[in-house]
């Protein structure tokens, strides 16, 4: 889980949750295989070796048939294992899809009522069970073929001990005693077998589950680095950058200084989103630098950046279950009140707060009873409290009507030394110092 989020944004950004989370259960999977099977296969293996110095001490050629069997049913196992463990891998993917779609269902519950396709999303999810039901049939096929045949091995020893020892009793080689203490001690042998086969049937999807673990942890946490930079002016030094082969900007250069309010214009596509990445470091330049205090973010680790940066993010719409006051701190034990009726009044979420019934305290879950204008308030009064000296938002204040958005534009002037806000509404643009548009892959000044 550690290792889980100190991943970069791009790493979830690529996944869904559901796939995210599936390949989380495999944590699970390895560790119960680990405490419970290995452990046994070594206790078992024990107990089997045991038996078989007994066994011969009763009669050692009938122990000879019997080890030729166990060894039949091991080569047996073996050959098995492979295809099962690709089996097994099939399923697990195919279960890890049908999951992802229920997690995404749910996650979009409205839309699709909205667009009235519940059933093409049940067409979905029943073509993914089927899929998974006819892998895991396979599967069950495998394993049963394979109890099949130890059943045809068991039978033939079976047969052949019995056969033997009934003539060596006859001849007089052996006593009735010795043929039953034998028979016993087989039988508990071919138990503790049989039970061992079993857990290297199980001990074989470890690697299954080890590769589905390999997304998470071959993937490479954000860089960490002791260099601090000198201040934050934020500083573009002929930036180009490009997703795959989508040129995005071309020699970029533009300067930002402590004490700037400034707005980002241009056609939806055209990569005011991608600035903001830039600047916080998600995103690095293809070629050319981002400097934020006369370093570049290539150098600066991204905890040390974000201490200085908050952000909201475009569709930022996150409410966690908990007070009002940990949806704003982020669960950070709050210190200062005040600092809580500052961002409160610069969000200009004052009426709201004093409308719900425990004010602060009072209990948020889901966000569903929200407007998208609160939403964008509470989020925005998060970014607000971390106080660092630069704001982005990304149309940060698009649900709000125009009479509100230029109050709140004023109330938080002032709350952080430099603030770029991307926006497209004409009145949100007046409201920065400065207006930058981005037109043809480059930055261009208006005012
Ligand atoms: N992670 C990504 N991988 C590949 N292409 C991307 C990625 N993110 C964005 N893009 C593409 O880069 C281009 C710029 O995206 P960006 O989000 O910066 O646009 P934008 O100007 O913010 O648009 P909007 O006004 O609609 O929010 C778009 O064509 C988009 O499809
Ligand atoms: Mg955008």
């Amino acid at each position: 889980m550690s290792h889980l989020l100190s991943l970069p944004v791009k790493f979830f950004k690529a996944r869904s949750d559901g796939v995210i989370t599936s390949r989380l259960d495999s944590v699970d999977g390895i560790r119960n295989l680990i405490t419970n099977d290995l452990l046994a296969i070594f206790v078992d293996s024990a107990f089997i070796f045991t038996s078989l110095i007994m066994m011969c001490l009763f009669s050692w050629k009938l122990t000879i048939v019997a080890t030729i069997s166990s060894m039949a049913m091991l080569l047996l196992y073996r050959s098995m294992l492979a295809d099962y463990a690709n089996k097994k891998s099939s399923h697990l993917i195919a279960e890890a899809k049908r999951s992802a779609s229920i997690l995404e269902t749910l996650g979009s519950i409205e839309q699709i009522k909205s667009t009235n396709t519940s059933a093409a999303h049940l067409n979905h999810w029943v073509g993914l069970t089927k899929n998974a039901g006819s892998i895991e049939v396979d599967l069950i096929g495998t394993v049963e073929f394979a109890k099949f045949v130890r059943g045809l091995i068991l039978s033939a020893e079976v047969f052949l001990v019995l056969y033997f020892s009934m003539k060596m009793v006859g001849s007089g080689v052996m006593t009735n005693g010795d043929m039953v203490g034998f028979i016993m001690l087989r039988l508990s042998f071919f138990g503790k077998l049989e039970q061992i086969l079993e857990q290297f049937k199980s001990i074989s999807t470890l690697k299954v589950h080890f590769q589905r673990l390999d997304d998470i942890m071959n993937e490479v946490p954000e860089p960490e680095s002791q260099v601090r930079p000198d201040g934050f002016d934020i500083e573009f030094r002929d930036v180009s950058f490009s997703y795959e082969n989508n040129n995005i900007l071309e020699g970029v250069s533009l300067k930002v200084s402590a004490g700037s309010n400034i707005a980002i214009s241009g056609k939806s596509g055209c990569g005011k989103t991608t600035i903001l990445k830039l600047i916080q470091g998600i995103e690095l330049p293809t070629s050319g630098e981002v400097l934020i205090g006369g370093v570049s973010t290539k150098d600066i680790g991204s905890n040390t950046l974000r201490q200085s940066i908050s952000v909201c993010m475009q569709g930022d719409q996150c409410l966690f279950e908990g007070k009002f006051s940990d949806n704003i701190s982020m669960f950070d034990p709050i210190t200062s009140i005040e600092r809580l009726h500052t961002v409160v009044f610069q969000s200009c979420l004052e009426s709201y707060v004093d409308s719900l019934s425990n004010h602060f305290e009072s209990f948020m879950a889901g966000g569903e009873t929200l407007s998208g204008g609160q939403m964008q308030r509470i989020v925005l009064a998060r970014a607000l409290y971390r106080g660092t000296p630069v704001l982005l938002l990304d149309e940060a204040t698009s649900h709000l009507d125009s009479a509100t958005e230029a109050e709140l534009m004023s109330r938080i002037k002032n709350s952080a030394s430099i603030i770029i806000s991307v926006a497209h509404r004409e009145e949100t643009l007046k409201l920065s110092d400065t207006l930058l548009t981005l037109e043809g892959k480059k930055v261009v000044q208006r005012g």
